[in-house]
Order: C-alpha cells, then sequence, then structure tokens
C-alpha cells in the first residue's frame, strides 16, 4: 500500500502543505526543527488514530490555529484508493471520515492505513520500564486488530474502576457482590488482550531472530519472551488463559484489598529480549540494543505484510546516522524493495548516489517542503 497524497493543515509548523510522494524512498531532509518528523507524525496518526509524541493531542494543533487536519489518499492493492482524514480538536476530541463519510467511532480508522515506525526514542522499547514495551505491543497489535484496540480502552477503564472499588474496600468493615461485576469485566477485556499479546510476540520472534543473526553476521542469537501478567497455561485457548486469570485473581483476591490495587492481569505484562542467553536490557551494548530494535521493526514489517497481504508503509525518523556500515547496508537494502517509505535525515551524505537517483527527495525548511530538486545538488555537495 502507499500514499498518494498527504495533505496537513495546521498541523504542529505546518500551516499548509500538500505532498505528493514516490512510491519508493521519500526522503525528508533538512536542519533541525523545521518540520521533517512531523510529517511521519502525521502519518503515523493516520495509521493508528494516535501521536507518536504528544501527551496530549491539542499538541499537533499549530500555534493559535482552531483545529489541526491530516488527510492522505492510500492507495491499497485490494481495495483500490480510500481517502482518510483526521481533525484534532483544542478540546482533545479527534472526528474521523473515511471516503468523506464521518465515522462515529475514531479506531474505524485502524487498519486502513498500515505503517511501521522506527525512530531513536525506540531504543527505549528495550532499555526503558515495562510500560514502554505495553505501549509498543499496544500500538502494533491495534493496527493488525482492531478489536484489541476496543478490548484495551474497555480493560483499562475496568482496571481504574475496580482499583477504585480495591481502595474502598480496604476501607470498609464490610464486603458486598461489587467486586464481582468487576472481576467479570476484567476477564472479559483482559484475557484476549494477554491471548492477542502472546500470539503476536509468538510470530514476531522468529521472524526477529532471523533477522538479528544477519544484522550481526551470525555472531548472536536474539531471542524474544512475552512474560505475561499471568502465569499462562502453555499453548492454552482463550478458555484457558480466562480461566487461568480467574484463578490468579482468586488467589490474590485478599492480598488485592489490603494493597488496595489489581495485582495481576495484562497490566503486568512485560517482553524481554535475550542476546546469546542474556538480558540485553542490562547487558547489552549500546549498538547491540539498537541492533535489537532494527531487528524488531523490520520483523513487524514482514508480519504486518503478511497479515494485511501488502507491504505497510516504513517510517524512518533520523536513524541512519546511530548505525553502523553493516546496518546501514541492511537498512538500505531493505528499502530498495518496493515498498514506501518516508525517512528523514539531516544530510544525504549516507546515502549510496544509485539510492538517491531512485529517491524522491523533500527539502523541508521551516514548515515548508521547497520544490523537489531545488536543493539536491547544493546539499549533495555539502554546501
Ligand atoms: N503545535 C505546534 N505549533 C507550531 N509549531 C510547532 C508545534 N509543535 C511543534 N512545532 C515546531 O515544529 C518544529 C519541530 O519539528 P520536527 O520535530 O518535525 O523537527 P525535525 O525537522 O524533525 O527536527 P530534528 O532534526 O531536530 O529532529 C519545532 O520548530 C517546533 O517548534
Ligand atoms: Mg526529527
Amino acid at each position: 500500500m502507499h500514499l498518494q497524497s498527504l495533505q496537513l493543515r495546521h498541523f504542529r509548523n505546518y500551516n499548509e502543505l500538500l505532498l505528493k510522494p514516490g512510491t519508493g524512498l521519500n526522503i525528508l531532509v533538512g536542519e533541525n526543527a523545521q518540520g521533517k518528523s512531523n510529517v511521519l507524525e502525521a502519518i503515523y496518526l493516520l495509521a493508528t488514530s494516535k501521536s507518536l509524541r504528544a501527551s496530549r493531542d491539542s499538541e499537533m494543533i499549530q500555534n493559535s490555529a482552531g483545529m489541526a487536519a491530516v488527510g492522505a489518499e492510500v492507495i491499497r492493492e485490494r481495495e483500490g484508493e480510500i481517502s482518510l482524514e483526521m481533525a484534532v480538536l483544542p478540546s482533545e476530541k479527534k472526528t474521523v471520515r473515511i471516503n468523506g463519510m464521518k465515522r462515529a467511532r475514531v479506531i474505524d480508522l485502524l487498519g486502513q492505513l498500515n505503517a511501521v515506525f522506527f525512530g531513536a526514542l525506540d531504543l527505549g522499547i528495550v532499555t526503558a520500564e515495562p510500560s514502554i514495551r505495553r505501549r509498543y505491543l499496544n500500538l502494533e497489535i491495534s493496527q493488525i486488530s482492531p478489536k484489541y484496540c476496543f478490548d484495551l480502552a474497555r480493560f483499562k477503564k475496568t482496571l481504574e474502576q475496580r482499583n477504585r472499588l480495591l481502595r474502598d474496600l480496604r476501607d470498609r468493615p464490610y464486603r458486598d457482590g461489587s467486586l464481582d461485576a468487576w472481576n467479570e469485566q476484567l476477564f472479559r477485556f483482559g484475557a484476549p488482550l494477554l491471548e492477542k499479546r502472546r500470539f503476536f510476540v509468538e510470530r514476531l520472534s522468529p521472524l526477529a531472530e532471523k533477522i538479528h543473526r544477519d544484522l550481526s553476521d551470525g555472531r548472536e542469537t536474539l531471542e524474544i519472551r512475552y512474560l505475561p501478567g499471568v502465569p499462562l497455561p502453555e499453548g492454552g485457548d482463550l478458555l484457558a488463559i480466562d480461566r487461568a486469570f480467574r484463578e490468579e485473581i482468586e488467589r490474590v483476591g485478599e492480598e488485592e484489598i489490603r494493597r488496595g490495587m489489581t495485582l495481576v492481569g495484562p497490566q503486568r505484562d512485560d517482553l524481554q529480549f535475550l542476546i546469546n542467553g542474556a538480558d540485553a536490557r542490562l547487558f547489552g551494548s549500546q549498538g547491540q540494543q539498537r541492533t535489537v530494535v532494527l531487528s524488531l521493526k523490520l520483523a513487524e514489517f514482514r508480519l504486518m505484510e503478511e497479515y494485511v497481504g501488502e507491504p505497510p508503509v516504513m517510517l524512518l525518523d533520523d536513524v541512519m546516522s546511530d548505525l553502523d556500515d553493516l546496518r546501514k547496508a541492511h537498512l538500505l537494502g531493505w528499502m530498495q524493495r518496493r515498498c514506501q517509505t518516508f525517512l528523514t535525515c539531516t544530510s544525504l551524505r549516507d546515502f549510496p548516489e544509485e539510492i538517491l537517483a531512485d529517491s524522491h527527495i523533500y527539502h523541508i525548511s521551516a514548515g515548508t517542503v521547497l520544490p523537489e530538486g531545488t536543493h539536491a545538488n547544493s546539499v549533495l555537495n555539502g554546501s
């Protein structure tokens, strides 16, 4: 699939932008703080309905503008052309139109456009706290399963309410049946999250392991482990997962009330990355950790491709400069496969001539895109 056009209005530092990208590699080059990553953020927003970095959606609205809008014409192999539009309002509300029709739910957007994003902050998937890894799982699985996104939202609400009730019960001398109703909700929305996360990791690991072996010239083995927040039976189905979740909640019931919080469930999930058997978070070098993330992202691309039946769009935010020659060559080789890629960088030095000749190059300066070719030669010559 690919974007035939991308349109931004009052988005970040863009007043108006209409981009008609090529179907292969699109390079967005420019100095710092000019708006390169903002373009990737806009595309990712259409794919996931979530911002890559804003904690509040209204941060994406251009200073003093009333609302931000992002739109794209997406071409899919089977479905043909789909037009997507999203508006972000200062009230934090977002609205979505698909083929011009307003949709009641923002999550209707999921699955229309698939994208894999890879940026410097993704190193946190290996190095940061478990919540970052859960967020990673959520973003990726939501793109291939809108139901997951729905269950996740319900689960988070349930968890909040249940924790409030547990605090209440702790301070209250008597018990009633109110916890049972919340427990049912917890299992109903929580068990499918456990199931889908385990399934996703089971599918992703062998792909990532193979890529990691190639990237490290056969010297390293990578193993990805799903560490569920509920001990799960080996290979069990959704029913077995639900049963295990119930048993655990039963087991920790008294302690939950004593501590006033939910102690088991997918909110405690984590992932572990092992390089040659050692935990990459604790023992990996920076280069090894970066390689794990690159393997993960390329594996994710493969998995999504398999899942949706065509390659997703690849978004690479300023990653070339951090990679050594072997990994750079691997990534460039990857891009030469026929998938649409948007890549940001501050200089074109890292790219071989034949790749540049085959790319669309956009020079970005203060929220405007200079017409293609305008500065290509001067940047190439390093002036
Ligand atoms: N809501 C907003 N309204 C106006 N400008 C904004 C808004 N949010 C961010 N910006 C501006 O966008 C610019 C940053 O854009 P972006 O992150 O895309 O830069 P970049 O080109 O990727 O830079 P770098 O090379 O440093 O990563 C900054 O100048 C910032 O002030
Ligand atoms: Mg940037």
